[in-house]
């Protein structure tokens, strides 16, 4: 059963900053490449007698096999993390570039700079959603190989020299800096939502279920500032500043925090709280659902 590689999801002359040119050759050769030597590598282990056959022979087929999936899986998300304008975004991406970057020029500033150290070798740069801590977090892999365990892509920078120098030469800082310009943050918001979403499972609070709770009204700032009801009792947390307060919470009792609707503005925060040991939970509905219900609110208090 052979794969068949995936059609580039835009024009290969669409992206600014980069050529029509290298863009095809780029999709056809390389990443081509990748899935037909997949194909090939697998058809190889499809004939072999694994308890007969030497040591070096299994463990070249396998890590030339691993080498060459994540080649694939990583260029079709270096092809899908392009399209855009580099900036614009959905309020609770750009949350999240706020609480664990300091906001997207600080964002691009390290990752930029990371890529940038990898021009004239190989690798690549991703931004990658760690489930274990609710965080995002700028990684480096070599060799299509290195993976943060449980992590998720979101975003993929190919630093390999095909991937520039066509157009740019030897210039890979320039290269860098046209791909910066041209990410597609829709896409990559999609990945972080069902990324956080699939890691907050589980860790839901019913309506009926925080009496016993420490609430926190984690609605964005501008979300906050223009509601006129909260939970009974809740206080504001920014939740870009997540990292600033958490430290302060206890230990020793459950904490509820909640956002407008429940989705990864509460969850996120949920899992980073529960990373450092609070337990921590959101508000499944957020305060929307709470409000449907009928339960009870109060007028909104004032930022701390
Ligand atoms: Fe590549």
């Amino acid at each position: 059963m052979n794969l068949q590689a995936l059609p580039l999801p835009y024009a290969p002359g669409a992206i600014s900053g980069l050529s029509e040119r290298l863009m095809s050759s780029h999709h056809q050769n390389n990443y081509g490449g990748a899935v037909k030597r997949l194909n090939a590598i697998r058809a190889q282990l499809a004939a072999t007698p694994f308890a007969s056959t030497p040591g070096f022979l299994l463990n070249g087929l396998k890590r030339e096999e691993l080498i060459a999936t994540n080649s694939m899986l990583l260029h079709e998300l270096y092809f899908a993390s392009l399209g855009g304008d580099g900036q614009t975004m959905e309020p609770a991406m750009r949350l999240a570039l706020d609480a664990n970057f300091g906001g997207l020029e600080r964002w691009r500033e390290q990752f930029g700079a990371c890529a940038k150290a990898l021009g004239g070798g190989s690798g690549w740069m991703l931004l990658v959603f760690n489930p274990r801590e609710g965080t995002l977090v700028n990684q480096w892999s070599a060799d299509h190989t290195h993976a943060l365990a449980g992590g998720t892509p979101l975003l993929a920078l190919d630093m390999y020299e095909h991937a520039y120098h066509l157009d740019f030469g030897a210039n890979a800082a320039a290269y860098v800096d046209a791909c910066l310009a041209a990410i597609d943050w829709a896409g990559v918001y999609a990945r972080y939502k069902t990324a956080v979403h699939a890691a907050s499972e589980g860790f839901g609070a019913e309506q009926g279920d925080i009496a016993n709770s420490l609430v926190l009204d984690v609605r964005r700032a501008g979300v906050f500032e223009k509601a006129t009801t909260q939970l009974p009792g809740a206080a504001w947390r920014d939740p870009a500043d997540v990292a600033q307060w958490a430290t302060d919470l206890p230990h020793d009792r459950p904490v509820t925090v909640y956002c407008v609707y429940g989705h990864e503005v509460s969850r996120a925060t949920a899992l980073r709280l529960r990373a450092i040991g609070v337990d921590a939970r959101y508000l499944i509905g957020g305060i929307d659902g709470w409000s449907n219900a009928g339960m009870p609110v109060e007028p909104r208090g004032q930022r701390p």
